[in-house]
């Protein structure tokens, strides 16, 4: 952070509402953490944190946006996985991620599920793999469109399980989940803060969670590594940033609220609903999120190459 203009002290900050951008769509996965967090925060900073969608380009125009805002500290966003994979999936974007933000924390991890239409077939992930090297295109995947951790997931299903689905992207979501539960298409891999209500009420089918081991939510559910599919991870993890050049003051202001709001009993309850998991204390600071992030984008460019998984 050095080099950011100081604000003449941290009582300065906030003056006015803070606006917390969010790159997707409201009552989606993103929107549903942001705004029990900015409930939370904007309690510590005894000011309003609104939060405002910006949907579009796989979360890249509403990065571009906060990137070009003001660095006072009353812009703030919170972006998922999305913000590492873009650099390889979007061949111009407006900002670069590395450079153009300052860094607040981590926040939450979100586990991912595999999730079918109520009547698909196959009972459980073992059935599923080999119904799907049976019917192969003509098994629709549905994903949340471009850019989305849900396309992410499904791409490397496929790559992991060898096989290629026809892929029915949707605007969102709230769309893909629509589509599905209509049985408008057969599989879907998202975010348990969407799919954790359908797999209690068992409306829909579920092959398992994508995380490396079994979720507390879920302790019976197994995952999909364990049911075969060896080393396969995919986890959606979130972050909290500032335009680059916000003030150090403001950052670190912002992190104190953000860690209050972690432990704030009602948003440890909320992301328990959600299957959310809060990070650790040592992931919440900005040293954290700018190591993590800078490793992300490391490791998910040349997965994403050579699996050809890009936008243009
Ligand atoms: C959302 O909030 O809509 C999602 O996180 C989008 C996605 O699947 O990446």
């Amino acid at each position: 952070l050095a080099g950011t203009p100081a604000l003449a002290t941290a009582a300065d900050f906030p003056q006015r509402p803070i606006s917390m951008i969010v790159p997707f769509a409201a009552g989606g996965p993103t929107d549903v953490v942001a705004r029990s967090l900015a409930n939370e925060m904007g309690k510590v900073l005894k000011q309003t944190v609104v939060v405002e969608n910006r949907t579009g380009a796989g979360g890249t125009l509403a990065a571009g946006y906060v990137a070009a805002a003001k660095p006072d500290g009353h812009t703030i966003f919170l972006h998922h996985t999305g913000m590492a994979t873009a650099p390889a999936m979007y061949s111009k974007l407006r900002y670069d991620p590395l450079k153009s933000f300052e860094y607040i924390g981590e926040v939450v991890d979100v586990p991912m599920t595999l999730m079918a239409r109520a009547d698909l077939p196959p009972n459980n992930f073992r059935e599923f793999v080999d119904y799907a090297k049976a019917n192969g295109d003509k098994i629709n995947l549905a994903n949340a469109g471009p850019g989305a951790v849900s396309q992410l997931c499904g791409s490397l299903l496929q790559q992991a399980m060898g096989v290629k689905f026809t892929t029915v992207p949707f605007q969102g979501t709230g769309p893909a989940m629509t589509a599905l539960m209509g049985k408008q298409v057969d599989v879907l891999c998202d975010q348990t803060t969407q799919t954790l209500p359908h797999i209690k009420a068992k409306d829909l089918k579920f092959y398992g969670v994508t995380t490396p081991e079994r979720i507390s939510q879920l302790p019976d559910a197994p995952t999909l590594a364990e049911q075969g599919l060896k080393g396969f991870e995919v986890k959606v993890w979130h972050g909290l940033y500032a335009p680059k050049g916000t003030p150090r003051q403001a950052v670190d202001k912002l992190n104190e609220s953000l860690k209050v709001a972690l432990k704030a009993p009602a948003f440890v309850q909320r992301m328990e609903q959600l299957g959310a998991q809060i990070v650790s204390e040592d992931r919440q600071t900005p040293e954290s999120l700018q190591k993590w992030l800078a490793a992300e984008v490391a490791k998910w460019e040349p997965i994403l190459k050579a699996e050809n998984i890009s936008i243009n």
